[in-house]
């Protein structure tokens, strides 16, 4: 194999790149970059719950079989995202019906999902931003209808449709110290006290490429100990556009840390970037004023940030 980050990071680490299967399909660069760096890949949308089944009862596949074929043909574990979120969901999905359907959906969407992927897909992440950045319980249709419980329900169905995947709750903003890490760290250890499968924290990491979230390491660090894998799932650091040296310099400076942390936890099993090139990334889409936040750009050259990483593995 040709030097790589997949080749150069230790065998615990999967380093994983988040997908859009469009590209994959119609770009050679893309595929080629993605298959020879990484040893892991997301599905950017193609498992979302609304990608999934557009119309009730009729599930497509199409997009996630690809994404999966692709990964098994050249070796790389597939992370499952994600079972349940607040956004996303398809049209036809009723809002106001009763509990018990909403609940019966629910169930049947992780069972129909996880059970499709068993022993393909190695990680799920099982929910999604369940928490406000407060740190109360995220006001969704899960929460209005079928209460705090959602959570552990999600886990269960998940664990009984795939024993042996690895369960991850995923969120944003938990990186570093603060109310909604604090919220984390104790929802995590009700479950667990509670017996609930929750095998992993997931932390999405969108960054900036100016600022690093404060006590980042320390707050890694607690949950690593009180027994949990640690995944960080979506890494991305936009920069302020426009664009300069210095600004993509600093970004290189914020995925090493990010990585070194990783590599300083031995919980740490998976780092994942939300794509790999400026070509495709969400970022200028969702952040007004932002951009340039990934390790390739968007001609596929790499930038210092890929370099940074390279150095560090
Ligand atoms: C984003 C994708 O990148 C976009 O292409 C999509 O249209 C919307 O979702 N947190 C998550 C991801 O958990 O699923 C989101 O992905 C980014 C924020």
């Amino acid at each position: 194999r040709e030097p790589a980050l997949r080749t150069f990071a230790p065998q615990h680490l999967r380093v994983g790149a988040a997908v859009d299967v469009k590209a994959l399909n119609t770009h050679e660069a893309y595929r080629k970059v993605l298959a020879r760096e990484f040893s892991a890949v997301t599905a950017e949308s193609a498992m979302k719950w609304g990608q999934l089944e557009p119309r009730r009862g009729q599930y497509d596949w199409a997009s996630s079989d690809r994404l999966v074929e692709f990964a098994v043909a050249n070796g790389q574990s597939v992370y499952g995202h994600t079972l349940v979120w607040h956004t996303d969901l398809p049209a036809w999905l009723p809002r106001d019906g009763s509990r018990e359907e909403l609940r019966e959906l629910l169930r049947e969407h992780i069972t129909t999902v996880v059970s499709r992927y068993r022993g393909k897909v190695w990680a799920w992440d099982v929910v999604n931003e369940v928490l406000a950045d407060d740190g109360s319980m995220r006001d969704t249709v899960w929460l209005r209808e079928l209460g705090p419980d959602y959570v552990a329900d999600a886990f269960r169905w998940a664990h009984a449709a795939d024993p042996q995947a690895v369960l991850f709750i995923n969120d944003y903003g938990a990186e570093g110290r603060g109310a909604k890490a604090d919220a984390l760290y104790r929802l995590v250890g009700r479950l667990r006290a509670a017996g609930v499968p929750v095998h992993g924290v997931g932390f999405q990491a969108h960054l900036r490429a100016d600022t690093m979230p404060p006590g980042m390491e320390q707050n890694l660090g607690r949950f690593a100990k009180a027994g949990l894998r640690l995944a960080v799932t979506e890494l991305d650091v936009r920069v302020r556009l426009p664009v300069t040296e210095k600004k993509l310099e600093q970004q290189a400076g914020v995925y090493r840390r990010v990585l070194q942390m990783c590599l300083d936890q031995p919980a740490c099993v998976s780092f994942t970037v939300w794509g790999f090139t400026d070509a495709f990334s969400w970022i200028p889409g969702y952040h007004r004023g932002y951009g340039a936040a990934c390790l390739y750009d968007s001609g596929f050259a790499a930038k210092p940030a890929y370099t940074a990483l390279r150095t560090l593995l």
